[in-house]
């Protein structure tokens, strides 16, 4: 496909919020006999190439798995570059955001982070709050069970408070205490071909639509994203009731 067939493409259907599990830059990078670090920076790129087509297309938000809460059990030197490249990414992407019209938010356990790391993070959201285009959000030091556990805490301190009675507690309620309520991804993309949720977005993916690529993360282009949101256009969403006119 050319740049031109790429621009020009169309959908029915797009979803409002896509979440993507960017996976592969290590194995991308050994292949080509190369430092797992130089698959994360060409990640870090199409990061940016995947979120300038989603504003281009309209799509309301893009959630990224940055870095979860288990990667914090690699080895210290890939942390470290991860951090590094974190903050290279929002210290260069943020007059480019602030441009482009994108919200920056990030998910997870925040206070987890680097502090210079979190400094920069803060920056940009406070930067590009007043923009009311894409939503990126990064998830960091980010876990579905412990998003989930941070939510149970916050209510059962409530109800110890007395502010809450816990036979109120229902799945609205419970979602108001998640990181950022009330935005259940429509698309869930995977890359590298693995078929896991790998802890990310547990509560919110209940009824996301899956996409499964072979291709690593830095290989994800614009063509292959434009495949996963063929494919969301060809699915029939029920929410577990029937198709709508089904007899
Ligand atoms: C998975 O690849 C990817 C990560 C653990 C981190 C994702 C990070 C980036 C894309 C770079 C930074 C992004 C931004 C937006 C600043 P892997 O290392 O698990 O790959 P493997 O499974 O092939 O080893």
């Amino acid at each position: 496909m050319t740049n031109s067939d790429a621009t020009s493409k169309t959908f029915q259907k797009l979803p409002r919020h896509v979440a993507i599990i960017m996976d592969g830059n290590g194995r991308w990078a050994e292949r080509r006999g190369l430092k797992r670090v130089e698959g994360h920076r060409h990640g870090a790129e199409t990061a940016r190439e995947v979120s300038e087509e989603c504003t281009r297309l309209g799509i309301e938000r893009l959630t990224l798995y940055a870095f979860s809460l288990e990667n914090w059990k690699r080895p210290r030197a890939e942390v470290t570059t991860l951090m590094k490249l974190l903050k290279k990414f929002l210290k260069e992407k943020r007059a480019e955001m602030k441009e482009e019209n994108i919200r920056f938010s990030a998910i997870g356990r925040l206070h987890m982070l680097p502090a210079d790391t979190r400094r920069e993070l803060d920056k940009t959201i406070g930067s590009t709050e007043d923009n009311d285009g894409l939503n990126l959000c990064l998830a960091l030091s980010y876990g579905g069970r412990a998003e989930v556990v941070d939510a149970a805490r916050a209510l059962a301190q409530k109800a110890v408070r007395g502010e809450i009675d816990p036979e109120t507690i229902d799945e609205e309620m419970f979602s108001r205490e998640l990181y950022q309520p009330g935005v259940d991804p429509d698309l869930m993309i995977r890359t590298a071909g693995e078929m896991r949720l790998s802890n990310f977005l547990l509560w919110q993916a209940s009824y996301s639509e899956f996409y499964v690529t072979e291709k690593c993360w830095p290989e994800f282009t614009t063509e292959e994203f434009h495949k996963a949101l063929e494919a969301y256009d060809r699915r029939i969403r029920k929410f577990g009731g029937l198709k709508t006119g089904s007899p």
